[in-house]
This record gives C-alpha cells, sequence and structure tokens, in this order.
C-alpha cells in the first residue's frame, strides 16, 4: 500500500489501523470517512475559544447531521442549534434536550413554530413580521431575534449573511418596531444573535459585529444571552501550509469585549456562538475511485465517482478542496502534471479539483478530499438518480465502523406511489 501523495492524512495517521484502499473495498466509494479525534478537538478548540463563564458553544448541524457525529459533539458538552424542524428532530433522536436547542428560524410558517413551541424549544426570528406572527401564536411566550447587524464575512457572497445585501436578520433600524411588537404580545426577549456569514479567517469583521450587537443588546434590559454566531474558518489549502485562523488572538478580543460589556449591564448573562464548519470540515477525508483517464483539446482529466452529487461545495462556490492520492501497490508516480479531477454527473461544471499539479494519477487509484465533514454529506443528493454515499467513523482507538449505509437502488423509488 503505498500513499503516493498523502502529507496531511499520513501526518495525522487519519485511517487509524486501516487504509483507504481496504476501505473502499469494504464499503465501496464514493465514501465518507471521520475520525473522531480530529471531531473531538475541534470541539475543544471551541469550547476554550473564551475565558468566561457563561460562555457555550452551540454546534451548527447544517454543516454535518450525521446521528453518531451529533452524539460525540454533545459528549464534548456541546449545545445545539437548528435550522428547520427535521433538524429540531434529529437533534432530539441524537440525545440533545429540548432546552440545548435553539431553533434559528428563518421565513417559517406558523406550523413550523408551533412544531418548535411544542417540543420546548427556544425559537429566534428573522424579521419583524415573523416576530409578530410568534407573538400571535404564543402571547407571552419566550423569544430571541436575530440582528443583522450591517457586517457580512464569509468566503463567497452566497454566504455572507450579514451586511446590505442578504436576506437575513432585523435590520439595525427597525429595533423601535422589535419593542413595540414585544410589548403588544407581551413577549419575553430572552436573547439575540447574529451570524455574520461563513468561512472568515481573521476576525475583523466578527469583532466589529460583536460591538453592533453588543449596542442593541445594551437597549434590552433583562436579556439571558447574545449569540454571536458562527463562521469560524478552517484552512482548506492544508499543502500549501495555509496559516489557521488565529483562535487565541479572537478569543482574547472577544473575552476583553465581553468582560467591559458585562460589567456596563450589570448582570452575567450567556455569551455563545454557532460554529459548524470549524468543528466538522477538518474531520473528514472523502474517498472517490478513479475509473478513466483522458486528455480532451489539452486538458488531462481524471474521471473518478466523485460527482457534485456527493461534495458539491467546488460546483458551488469554486471552493478548493485539497486532494491526495493513494495507490494499492507500490509504484510511485515520478512525474508531474496538471490535470482536472472530474465526476460522473452530467454538467461541465461536475469539477471537484481544478488543474492541480499533482503526481501522475493513474486507473484505479483512490483520490481522498480533504476537509470534506462540512457541508459534504450534509448538501449531497441523488441528482442524476445517484446513490448518497456511505459514512464511516474512525473511532478513537482506530477501529472503524459504518455510521450511514449508501442509499439503495429501492431508496431513489421510495416516494412514488407505485
Ligand atoms: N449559524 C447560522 C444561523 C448559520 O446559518 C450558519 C451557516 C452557521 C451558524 C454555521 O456557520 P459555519 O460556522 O459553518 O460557517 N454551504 C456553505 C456554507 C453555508 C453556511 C450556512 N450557514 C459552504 O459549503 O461553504
Amino acid at each position: 500500500m503505498n500513499y503516493i501523495y498523502s502529507k496531511v492524512s499520513s501526518k495525522k495517521n487519519f485511517f487509524g489501523n486501516t487504509d483507504p484502499f481496504q476501505l473502499s473495498e469494504k464499503f465501496g466509494t464514493p465514501l465518507y470517512i471521520y475520525n473522531e479525534n480530529i471531531l473531538r478537538k475541534r470541539c475543544r478548540d471551541m469550547k476554550g475559544l473564551i475565558s468566561y463563564p457563561k460562555f457555550t458553544v452551540n454546534y451548527s448541524p447544517k454543516a454535518n447531521s450525521n446521528i453518531e457525529l451529533l452524539k460525540i459533539i454533545r459528549d464534548e458538552g456541546l449545545r445545539i442549534d437548528a435550522m428547520s424542524p427535521g433538524e429540531i428532530y434529529i437533534n432530539l433522536l441524537a440525545g440533545y434536550r429540548a432546552e440545548d436547542i435553539f431553533y434559528i428560524s428563518n421565513n417559517v410558517s406558523e406550523d413550523e413554530l408551533r412544531y418548535a413551541i411544542h417540543a420546548g424549544v427556544l425559537i429566534s426570528v428573522d424579521s419583524v413580521s415573523q416576530l409578530e406572527t410568534y407573538g400571535k401564536i404564543n402571547p407571552g411566550g419566550k423569544v430571541a431575534f436575530r440582528l443583522n447587524p450591517g457586517i457580512g464575512a464569509g468566503h463567497h457572497e452566497k454566504v455572507r449573511t450579514a451586511g446590505q445585501k442578504t436576506k437575513f436578520g432585523i435590520e439595525m433600524n427597525s429595533i423601535p418596531e422589535v419593542k413595540r411588537i414585544i410589548a403588544a404580545y407581551n413577549l419575553r426577549l430572552t436573547g439575540i444573535n447574529q451570524h455574520i456569514g461563513s468561512l472568515f479567517m481573521d476576525g475583523d469583521a466578527y469583532l466589529r459585529s460583536t460591538t453592533n450587537i453588543l449596542s442593541v443588546a445594551r437597549q434590552f434590559d433583562d436579556l439571558e444571552f447574545i449569540d454571536l454566531g458562527g463562521g469560524f474558518g478552517i484552512p482548506y489549502q492544508k499543502q500549501a501550509d495555509q496559516p489557521r485562523l488565529d483562535l487565541k488572538d479572537l478569543g482574547n478580543k472577544l473575552s476583553d469585549i465581553i468582560h467591559a460589556w458585562i460589567h456596563e449591564y450589570g448582570k452575567e448573562i450567556e455569551f455563545k456562538i454557532e460554529p459548524g464548519r470549524y468543528i466538522v470540515a477538518e474531520s473528514s477525508i472523502l474517498l472517490g475511485k478513479v475509473n478513466a483517464i483522458k486528455t480532451n483539446y489539452k486538458i488531462k482529466y481524471i474521471g473518478t465517482d466523485l460527482g457534485f452529487n456527493v461534495l458539491i461545495r467546488p460546483a458551488m462556490y469554486d471552493s478548493h478542496h485539497d486532494v491526495e492520492i493513494y495507490r494499492q501497490n507500490d509504484i510511485p508516480s515520478w512525474k508531474e502534471e496538471t490535470v482536472r479531477i472530474v465526476g460522473n454527473i452530467c454538467e461541465t461544471g461536475d469539477i471537484i479539483a481544478k488543474d492541480r499539479k499533482l503526481p501522475e494519477i493513474l486507473e484505479n487509484d483512490i483520490i481522498g478530499v480533504l476537509d470534506s465533514g462540512a457541508y459534504g454529506y450534509s448538501m449531497s443528493s441523488n441528482y442524476n438518480n445517484r446513490l448518497r454515499p456511505a459514512e464511516v467513523l474512525m473511532e478513537a482507538d482506530g477501529n472503524h465502523r459504518l455510521i450511514r449505509k449508501r442509499d439503495t437502488l429501492e431508496d431513489l423509488a421510495r416516494n412514488f406511489i407505485l
């Protein structure tokens, strides 16, 4: 077994007591592999971000909601968000208590609000209109609202969720309206939350937006918490030694801001954050198989089973994921070449890694796509009637077990009225 090109996974002993070939033979490809030790480490990083006794971390399961991963994250002492009744349902199934779930709703129906109220889950509303709907359904109830602090961040405009060009949150100018509706329905505003966007590598915008949310929070007397949101980035270009987000520096600055604000507010309320990607992204390598290789008009294509139905981030946001190459025999590749690694979906945009200089790749090699744990499986689909992949956990002791079965052909027909 020759790890032709595997700097990152070898260093971390990612595959424990097994290797990518054994795993792909046993479970087939494409296949998501998760490493429990890395997942636990990232949970601990986030829990240690801020030195403040009432600091809590809510994992954002839209990044990955495999129930076994949710259980590990719960075991690490994190709480959890939800963005839909489905997320509430799965979170409860994973053993989270209703009071550990924070439902950050966006343009939801009355039925969805009722589902969350019934489940005993605290809701954050995303507009003045939804605050009023909530007030009608549950007068006198506890509620939070999502602020748009006017400052966004993120790796792509599609995932910048605050500022002037996004549907999210209540703008700072609408706070008087919020106050009016709270009074009209006798609501109890327990918290204010924000989420400015996904994947920032320096904390500047996060810190500025924190100052904004705190200036709004000051106007409400009886808050129980403030939630500063997620978005903490991870280095996707590890092969080029991209530096990590400096959590220590960000954490120190946040701690200073929070302590000063608490002093002024006069009450030690809770501070939350909502990381998704940071917790799970680096815990996974996606394995795929090289089925065909060809050159079309000077571009060399490496044809794999890693279609964008399996990992959509490169096709959707032009996102970069480093790739590794694993080979069963011991023949190394002596030359490097520039290749385009593509999948098996009927679109030209079905590219997983564009124009990368790599050691020569051969048919039957296994490709490992790094940092695929966040927004990988959770955004996968059955497009082209492809089967969504299986998922395997490398446990802390280096053994592995299947934590989600691959779809079957019958699954594709499950909801037809035949
Ligand atoms: N809180 C809220 C309200 C969110 O909408 C999100 C992500 C998070 C927290 C977690 O953000 P994170 O820490 O993971 O950045 N599919 C895109 C990312 C979409 C993020 C959506 N919201 C991607 O693959 O880059």
